[in-house]
C-alpha cells in the first residue's frame, strides 16, 4: 500500500448528518481568569473523527488540547460553535488514582460510581487485570506501582466506564522512553481487542503517527486546527518504519511552521 498522510482538503463541513462519530463545528472557548483577563484556549476549531477511530491531536502546550478534551466530556462548555459527540469519559493528565485504594479498587471506581456492587465491580476489573498485564498487583496502592502500571490501572478504570468514548490526555507523558513504547504497543493491542473511540493527546509526534487513524494538528494558544492528516498505514506500525518516519517528519514541519506548505 502506497505511503498515505493526505490533508482533508477542505475544513470538514458537518453537523451531525455526515455520519462522523465526533464532530466539532467553530469550536472556541475563552477563559476569564481572576484578574479579569481574558484567555483564549481555541479559536474556531473543527473537526471530526468516525467510530472506532483514533484521533490524535498534537500541539504546543498551552494550546488547549485539555480543553478540547474536557468539551468533549462536557465538563465545560464553548463560548461558539458546535459540538456532536457521543458519551465521553476523560483518562486525565494526571493519573488521579486514589493513594488509599488497592489498584483493584481504583479501576472499579468508575463501575462503583455508575452504582455497581463492590464484589461485581471487583470482579469485572480483575478479569482485565491479568490481560493489562497487571496479575498479582490487585492488592497493591498505587506507590508500590510503576508509573506505566498506574498509567495502566487508571486507563483500565477509564475502560470499564463502558463510554463510547476515550479521551486520553497525555496518556504516557510521565514515563520513560522505553515504558513508552511498551505502553504504546499495549494500547494498539488493547484496543485491538476492545475497539472503542479513542481521541489522544499527545505532544509525540511519533506515538500519533503509530497509534492514530488522523492527527489533528493544533496551532499555539489560541489552538486553532492547522491540519486533520489521515494516516492510512498498516498496522502494526513501527518507528522504523519508512512510511512512519516520512509522517512523522511531514506532521513535524507542519507543527513548527503552523502552516501545511
Ligand atoms: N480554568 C482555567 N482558567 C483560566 N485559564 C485556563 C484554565 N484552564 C486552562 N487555561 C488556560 O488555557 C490555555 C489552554 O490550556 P490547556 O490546559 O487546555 O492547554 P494544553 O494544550 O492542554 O497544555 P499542556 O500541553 O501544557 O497540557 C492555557 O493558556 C491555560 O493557561
Ligand atoms: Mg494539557
Amino acid at each position: 500500500m502506497p505511503t498515505q498522510l493526505q490533508s482533508r482538503a477542505q475544513p470538514p463541513t458537518f453537523g451531525g448528518g455526515t455520519g462522523a462519530h465526533i464532530a466539532l463545528e467553530g469550536v472556541s472557548r475563552t477563559y476569564s481568569a481572576r484578574n479579569g483577563a481574558e484567555v483564549q484556549a481555541l479559536a474556531e476549531v473543527s473537526l471530526r473523527a468516525g467510530a472506532g477511530e483514533l484521533l490524535a491531536v498534537v500541539g504546543p502546550s498551552g494550546c488547549g488540547k485539555s480543553t478540547l478534551l474536557e468539551l468533549l466530556c462536557r465538563l465545560q462548555s464553548p463560548d461558539r460553535g458546535s459540538i456532536s459527540c457521543p458519551p465521553a469519559v476523560l483518562m486525565p493528565q494526571h493519573d488521579l488514582l486514589l493513594p488509599w485504594l488497592s489498584a483493584l479498587d481504583n479501576a472499579a471506581l468508575a463501575l462503583r460510581i455508575a452504582g455497581a456492587k463492590r464484589a461485581q465491580a471487583r470482579a469485572r476489573a480483575e478479569g482485565l487485570f491479568v490481560e493489562l498485564g497487571l496479575a498479582g498487583f490487585q492488592h497493591a496502592r498505587p506507590h508500590e506501582l510503576s508509573g506505566g502500571m498506574r498509567q495502566r490501572v487508571a486507563f483500565l478504570r477509564t475502560l470499564l466506564s463502558g463510554k463510547p468514548v476515550l479521551c486520553l490526555d497525555e496518556p504516557f507523558g510521565a514515563l520513560d522512553a522505553i515504558t513508552r513504547a511498551e505502553m504504546q504497543e499495549w494500547l494498539a493491542g488493547t484496543l485491538a481487542g476492545e475497539p472503542r473511540t479513542v481521541v489522544l493527546v499527545t505532544h509525540d509526534v511519533e506515538e500519533a503517527i503509530l497509534l492514530a487513524d488522523s492527527v489533528v494538528v493544533l496551532s499555539p494558544r489560541p489552538g486553532r486546527v492547522v491540519a486533520q492528516l489521515e494516516v492510512e498505514l498498516a498496522r502494526p506500525r513501527r518507528r522504523t518504519d519508512g512510511d512512519v518516519i516520512a509522517l512523522r517528519e511531514r506532521a513535524l514541519a507542519i507543527l513548527a511552521t503552523g502552516s501545511q506548505s
